[in-house]
């Protein structure tokens, strides 16, 4: 229940800018569509949609966002030249409602080393790529670099003039998550103290990277002390350590609005689906103690504490799972269950799913069940999002058999159809995987350098679903790949596969001719 002393708190989603800038996680500009779509169910009220100056396919992708996402506002990161700024321009000229973000590093050792800046010269290039901005937006954000390492006087003095060149927020960016929480806090009452309109007629954002772990406790010591916007990202991905984490933060107002005083407008009944989503397309594999989205943040291990929570749910529970979109059901279907009940199913998860998603998802359901006795709300989840995030299938996955001994070269024999033509390989490896990522470069002619390689089980048993997340880079693509599977090595493959698909779909690859 909203109440009228508490104060509204802006969430500025940046996954897509400084999110994807997580070493590893570069998105195609259709994973970002389907991102930013679902970032608007969750409703963030502004999305940052990357940063234009990156490469032309950081503007194309802002430009299918700005099309066809309508609520939130769109918005591009810009360095303070005029050229960058005509880059978001026409990235978000589709955009139904916009922001120009521009940054400036004002700290002493940027501009010593970074930006070799006298004081005087980055309060010059602020204000006029500020008023330059201006011409073209009337949203426009300004972000003092590494603020939170800035001499105070001269942060208060670039915040004011910031300001007086028409910034409608100001950012105070940690970027390199130095700050403590009680510094941090102070930090923003002082420089709300210097500029009064802050937090009023000017929105006062902040923006914390997780280096010393402080992200998310630094953003609500800033909300404590007055800001009003707070930048973030789904699962806390982003540079280095990463960024302050959306959902712990959402979760952290909701849960304590008692001390917080404050409330954001994000449906969290979608965070578990956006967690997912994004560490399915970006292929970075949530820790599994990570707070509210982690696989282990509502799962009771100790006696005593299931004891405590049969009896009464808060005991152990200070989040009812259901609140995030976690339904509290355990076991759902079995090998008996009908495309009915399957259907209900995923409808009571919030899945939806067309007609022809729905009847592969159903025969994998139906595979799935023939392997693994009790079918369990995350195995439906894992099934229909290969559905939902999938794309054409160039090369299919047909049937696999591996030969090993100990103490000899695992070799594996792989069948995989192309266009209803199937294509046959083996290859001994270093292991069975490797056996058999050897055998489908002989068959697809393509080599992949494999960069990541990550395998968790979806639900726990040993007939667990084994879901598989891999990076790779092929044809010079960095592109990740997942697969879900009873059997790990058939995930594996999957994930490979999954990921050479998404090549093809990228660069539309011709094949070369097959062995
Ligand atoms: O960390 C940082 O300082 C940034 C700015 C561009 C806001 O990402
Ligand atoms: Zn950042």
């Amino acid at each position: 229940m909203k109440s009228s002393a508490r104060r509204k708190i802006y969430v500025f989603d940046t996954t897509l800018r400084d999110g994807e800038q997580c070493p590893g996680a570069s998105l195609t500009p259709d994973e970002k569509l389907e991102i930013a779509k679902q970032l608007e169910r969750l409703n963030v009220d502004i999305i940052e949609a990357g940063f234009p100056a990156a490469s032309a396919g950081e503007v194309e992708a802002i430009q299918k966002i700005s099309k066809a996402v309508k609520t939130p506002v769109i918005c591009a990161l810009s360095r303070m030249v005029p050229k960058d700024i005509d880059l978001a321009r026409e990235a978000l000229k589709f955009a139904k409602k916009k922001r120009l973000h521009v940054f400036l590093a004002t700290s002493k050792i940027h501009r010593e080393y970074k930006l070799r800046k006298r004081k005087s010269e980055i309060l010059k290039l602020a204000v006029q790529n500020i008023k330059y901005g201006k011409k073209f937006f009337d949203d426009v954000e300004f972000s003092p670099e590494d603020a939170a390492r800035t001499e105070r006087a001269f942060l208060a003095e670039v915040v004011q003039a910031g300001i007086d060149a028409g910034a409608t927020t100001v950012n105070v960016p940690d970027t390199v998550g130095y700050s403590m929480p009680i510094e941090f806090g102070d930090l923003i009452a002082f420089l709300i103290k210097k500029s009064p309109a802050l937090g009023k007629k000017v929105n006062l954002s902040v923006h914390c990277h997780n280096d010393l772990g402080l992200a998310v406790a630094n953003s609500l010591a800033a909300i404590q002390n007055g800001a009003n916007q707070v930048e973030c990202t789904v699962n806390g991905i982003g540079e280095r350590a990463g960024n302050a984490s959306l959902e712990e933060i959402a979760m952290g107002i909701d849960t304590r609005r008692d001390l917080m005083n404050a409330y954001t407008n994000i449906n969290l009944k979608e965070i578990t689906k956006s967690s997912r989503l994004i560490s399915h397309l970006t292929g970075l594999v949530v820790q599994p103690n990570k707070a509210i989205v982690g696989r282990n943040a509502f799962a009771h291990e100790s006696g005593i504490h299931q004891d405590g929570l049969l009896k009464m749910r808060q005991t152990y529970e200070i989040i009812d799972p259901k609140r995030i979109g976690l339904s509290g059901s355990e076991i759902v279907m079995g090998k008996h269950s009908g495309r009915h009940a399957f259907r209900e199913r995923l409808q009571k998860l919030g899945i939806k799913l067309d007609a022809a998603q729905l009847d592969q998802a159903f025969e994998r359901f139906k595979e799935l069940s023939d392997q693994k006795k009790y079918i369990f709300d995350k195995d439906l989840e894992a099934i229909a999002e290969d559905q939902i995030s999938q794309i054409p299938e160039t090369w299919q996955f047909e049937f696999l058999k591996i030969a090993s001994e100990t103490g000899s070269r695992p070799e594996a024999a792989i069948r995989l159809k192309r266009e209803g033509k199937v294509t046959s390989a083996a290859s001994d490896g270093d292991g069975p995987v490797d056996a058999c990522y050897r055998a489908i470069e002989k068959i697809t002619g393509i080599k992949a350098r494999l960069t990541h390689y990550a395998i968790q089980s979806v639900t726990s048993g040993k007939d667990a679903l084994g879901e598989v997340n891999i990076k790779a880079v092929i044809e010079g693509h960095e592109v990740s790949g997942r697969g879900t599977s009873t059997d790990v090595i058939e995930a594996s493959v999957k994930a490979y596969l999954f990921a050479l698909n998404k090549v093809y779909a990228r660069i539309g690859k011709k094949p070369i001719s097959p062995i």
